[in-house]
């Protein structure tokens, strides 16, 4: 396969760069801004194109890769791939489902335990010799217990919905696209508002598409209400950002722990400081053991495409 022309688009945390290099004849393209004199050179030689949630594949992309077959994705989000235009030109479409799972639910119940159990000020108040000088410590709050509201009960959200209820919290959720699972023990609400009427934590965990672009906007927030906090490790766009900003810079809303922005890496000023608000730089998936079964599932896959056997993970 050395003369099968990959394009890679993202720098990795393993060794993918090497395993692809030493299978396909690999073009690395870090700066992105560079594709114009890229595409003029070596364009005709790109069959696969191997990206991330930063860079993806939008349709100039797509268009200037002539001999493009496959799209891989070493992300299970597809935000960033217009779908459409794979579809329309007949280019294969994988990403990396299921091995990620279990971080991005992990790092969910993670951030939500940070903002009630103020891990971060415990952290400073320790660091910066506050407990030695006998400086006042702030009550937390419990988590166990707490209703968990989830948005989206795909893979990911019911991984978190397990946890959650381990640590005896009731879990409801509100889905678009998935029916609600006969026989789950978690109560479905058809509409989101009530969901978060009825919940302390709402997590944000479906897919970003034109439908969940905004879904949870002022009024959601609303309904969630002072003492409701909020997770995200989905998407930044499925919550209007200048409405959650606002929601709790004014109170209106408890808190907030977000592993995602709707304009990344930048993150509103007003944020940084708040003590009931937990950030982490859309590092959901970023263990070293994920990092490289996502790793493997990318070459898995592409060598699955170029020797003619099915796709692990196909989604076109
Ligand atoms: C994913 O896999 O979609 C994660 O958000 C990492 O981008």
């Amino acid at each position: 396969m050395e003369s099968i022309g990959v394009l890679l688009t993202c720098p990795m945390y393993t060794n993918l760069h090497e395993q692809l290099a030493n299978r396909f004849n690999l073009f690395k393209l870090w700066n992105f801004s560079s594709f114009q004199s890229f595409s003029q050179t070596h364009a005709n030689s790109v069959r696969a194109l191997v990206c991330d949630t930063k860079i993806g594949a939008d349709a100039n992309t797509i268009d200037s890769l002539p001999n493009l077959e496959i799209v891989s994705t070493y992300s299970v989000g597809l935000d960033k791939i217009d779908l459409k235009k794979c579809r329309e030109k007949g280019i294969r479409v994988v990403n990396t489902p299921d091995v990620l799972t279990d971080d991005v639910a992990d790092l969910a119940i993670a951030l939500a335990l940070a903002v009630f159990r103020k891990i971060p000020h415990s952290d400073g108040y320790v660091k910066n010799g506050l407990w030695k000088h006998g400086s006042d410590y702030p009550l937390t709050t419990k988590f166990s217990g707490k209703s968990v509201g989830i948005v989206g009960l795909g893979r990911i959200g019911s991984a978190i919905a397990k946890r959650a209820a381990a640590f005896g919290c009731p879990v409801s959720y509100h889905s678009r696209s998935e029916k609600p699972e006969a026989g789950s023990s978690y109560k479905y609400y058809p509409n989101i508002l009530d969901l978060a009427a009825n919940s302390q934590i709402l997590v944000v965990a479906c897919a970003l598409t034109e439908e969940t672009r905004h879904i949870v906007n002022r009024q959601v927030i609303d309904a969630l209400g002072p003492n409701g906090v909020i997770i995200n490790i989905g998407r930044g766009p499925i919550i209007d950002q200048r409405e959650l900003v606002s929601a709790l810079v004014e109170g209106r809303l408890g808190g907030a722990g977000l592993d995602v922005f709707e304009n990344e890496p930048n993150v509103p000023e007003e944020l940084m400081g708040l003590e009931n608000v937990v950030l982490t730089p859309h590092v959901g998936t970023d263990t070293v053991e994920t990092c490289n079964d996502m790793a493997d599932l990318v070459i898995a896959n592409l060598e699955a495409h170029f020797s003619g056997k099915p796709l692990l993970t196909p989604v076109l």
